[in-house]
């Protein structure tokens, strides 16, 4: 391939539900590149359980659902914004049913299922493997369209943007990717820049999340001068499975949705002793409880327990589950499973506007990358799945408004890896990899602490240099990219959190235990010392 057919009018970065919505709405009207680092439907997307929320049941109410995403949002929620994404959800899930995929019915209608937070059935699901429904049938509409080219396999390293000397603003123009099949850094252009990169909750040793989920995208942007907001919220899952070869496969809180109680070892039930709402209170509260009893009690987890419901009806909303499960020696028809939390969505990340769009001029955000001001302190579940739809067709009808207002840029210039060696010290990466993971999760898990976010200060700055004189003196590797990444998202969670002096949703410290009625309630920013400060965030 010559480089010329590297130069695309939208480059989309990421192919999860946001990344591979936004490659289809832009097809018939653009060349469009879709760049993914590992095969096309890995990602977060594919592995989604519970289901998309939005209001479908004539006794719910879009000021129910906008009601309900407030509350568990914890007064960080930007109200338009919810009020923006929760009224486009019935047209959401009307796009995916028209492209072919086949949500679970009841009858002629969807059959709605029920999360924590939510005051009604509203949760439009495809059994307990909704994700990967949406994917691949996302996937299949992309594979088939000619105006959409994959880059599987290419892990992009960082944006490539211009500054206009006139008038001093920043534009993207391209970017550098890895193109880790035949280990070469590969240039690409477009006026038009998409991250859909996902979150970072692989920055935590116990995960939800595959491993491409490493905040590439939340790292580059900020590199490249974007401002980053509410990156001290990482929401951990209440339940995953507790066994050493699991990975913490996610129990779905559609579970506890459809009847499943929480208990301790013992068989005594607790959320009671937390919430009004209990095993269905948001999910901050439900991981706070679990993590309070385990630590009080010294146990390594809790029960969940759905055998009540019965074989049947576990085996025909559970299907994934169950036969996981199983394959672990748990049969969740006879038994309880052993769950503990684990971090599962990052509810901060690029700030942008309702359009997607970011600080700098033709780069735009969508999906779990972003922080759009939907989710407040705490994502309510089922709400991230709708946000990556909603805001992947608002970025894309505003790129088809400009796609005539700007031409095609050259590629940015080749490459330079004139001075860098091989790399003969693989172990300090995978060394480093592993420490950064387990300090954030011993000291910015669910509870924090003044010292304890102090601590890991002081070792992610370590971390960071080391990962950036590798970056700078040794030939790059998948692993060193994600390292590096993940070592700037850390430092930006830490910040984040030693600057919210409360107790707030997800982000719980001992030595500020209240919500703090003083605090001037709105998102933590953090602002890079190269922002382009003289253009504000576009309003719409
Ligand atoms: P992702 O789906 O994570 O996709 C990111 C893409 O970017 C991937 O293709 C990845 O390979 C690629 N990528 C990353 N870095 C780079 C790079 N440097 N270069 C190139 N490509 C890159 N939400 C709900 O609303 N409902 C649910 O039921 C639900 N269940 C969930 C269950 C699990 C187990 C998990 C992990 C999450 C769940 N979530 C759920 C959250 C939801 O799935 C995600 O927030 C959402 O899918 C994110 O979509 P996305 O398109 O933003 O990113
Ligand atoms: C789940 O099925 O419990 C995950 C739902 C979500 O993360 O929104």
């Amino acid at each position: 391939m010559d480089n010329t057919d590297n130069i695309f009018d939208v480059l989309v970065i990421g192919s999860g539900a946001s990344g591979l919505n936004l490659a289809l709405e832009m097809a018939d009207f653009a060349r469009v590149a879709v760049i993914t680092k590992s095969s096309l439907h890995e990602s977060n997307t594919y592995y989604a359980q519970g289901g998309v929320a939005a209001v479908l049941d004539e006794h719910d109410s879009v000021r129910s659902h906008i009601a309900d995403t407030i509350d568990a949002g914890a007064g960080l929620c930007d109200e338009d914004v919810v009020r923006f994404v929760v009224e486009s959800g019935r047209g959401a899930i009307e796009k995916l049913t028209g492209y072919g995929v086949e949500f679970t019915r009841e009858g002629d209608q969807l059959h709605l299922t029920r999360e924590g937070g939510h005051s009604h059935r509203r949760v439009v699901h495809a059994a307990d493997a909704t994700g990967k429904a949406i994917e691949i049938t996302l996937e299949e509409r992309v594979r088939a369209n000619p105006n959409i080219t994959i880059f599987e396999n290419h892990n992009a390293v960082d944006l490539y943007c211009e500054v206009d000397k006139k008038t001093g603003s920043k534009r993207v123009s391209g970017i550098y990717a890895l193109n880790t099949d035949i280990d070469k850094v590969i240039s690409f252009a477009a006026p038009f820049v998409v991250l859909a990169t996902g979150g970072v909750s692989k920055v935590y040793l116990y995960t939800s999340n595959p491993d491409v989920a490493t905040g590439d995208g939340i790292a580059m942007a900020w590199r490249a001068g974007c401002r980053v907001a509410n990156m001290e919220f990482t929401q951990f899952h209440p339940t995953c499975l507790y066994h050493p070869k699991a990975k913490s496969f996610l129990i779905s809180e559609a579970v506890r949705g459809e009847g499943g109680i929480l208990t301790l070892p013992g068989g005594e039930r607790f959320m009671h002793k937390f919430d009004d709402r209990e095993e269905l209170a948001p999910r901050d509260i439900v991981a706070r409880a679990i993590d309070y009893e385990m630590k009080r009690h010294g146990f390594d987890f809790v029960y969940i327990d759905i055998s009540h419901r019965g074989a049947d009806f576990i085996q025909e909303h559970f299907p994934t589950i169950y036969a996981k499960c199983l394959g672990f020696g748990f049969d969740m028809t006879k038994e309880p499973l052993p769950v503990v939390p684990a971090a599962h969505y990052t509810c901060g990340g690029v700030m942008v506007d309702r359009r997607g769009h970011t600080d700098i001029e033709g780069l735009y955000a969508i999906g779990e990358v972003t922080y759009t001001g939907l989710h407040g302190a705490n994502r309510m579940a089922s709400n991230s799945l709708l946000e990556c739809l909603v805001y992947s067709s608002a970025a894309a009808s505003d790129i088809k408004n400009h796609l005539d207002d700007i031409g095609k840029p050259s590629l940015p210039p080749p490459w330079d890896e004139s001075r860098v060696t091989d790399s003969d010290e693989e172990i300090v990466i995978s060394h480093n990899w592993d420490e950064l993971r387990h300090f954030m999760w011993d000291y910015v898990g669910i509870v924090r602490t003044d010292k304890r976010l102090a601590r890991a200060k002081t070792r992610i700055d370590m971390l960071q240099s080391e990962a950036q004189d590798y970056y700078g003196n040794f030939r790059i590797s998948g692993d060193l990219l994600e390292l590096r990444n993940m070592a700037v998202c850390a430092d930006l969670i830490v910040r984040s959190a030693q600057m919210r002096k409360e107790s707030r949703g997800l982000h719980y410290t001992r030595d500020h235990p209240k919500d703090n009625p003083e605090t001037k309630l709105g998102p933590t920013v953090l602002v890079p010392d190269n922002f382009p400060g003289s253009k504000k965030t576009r309003e719409t």
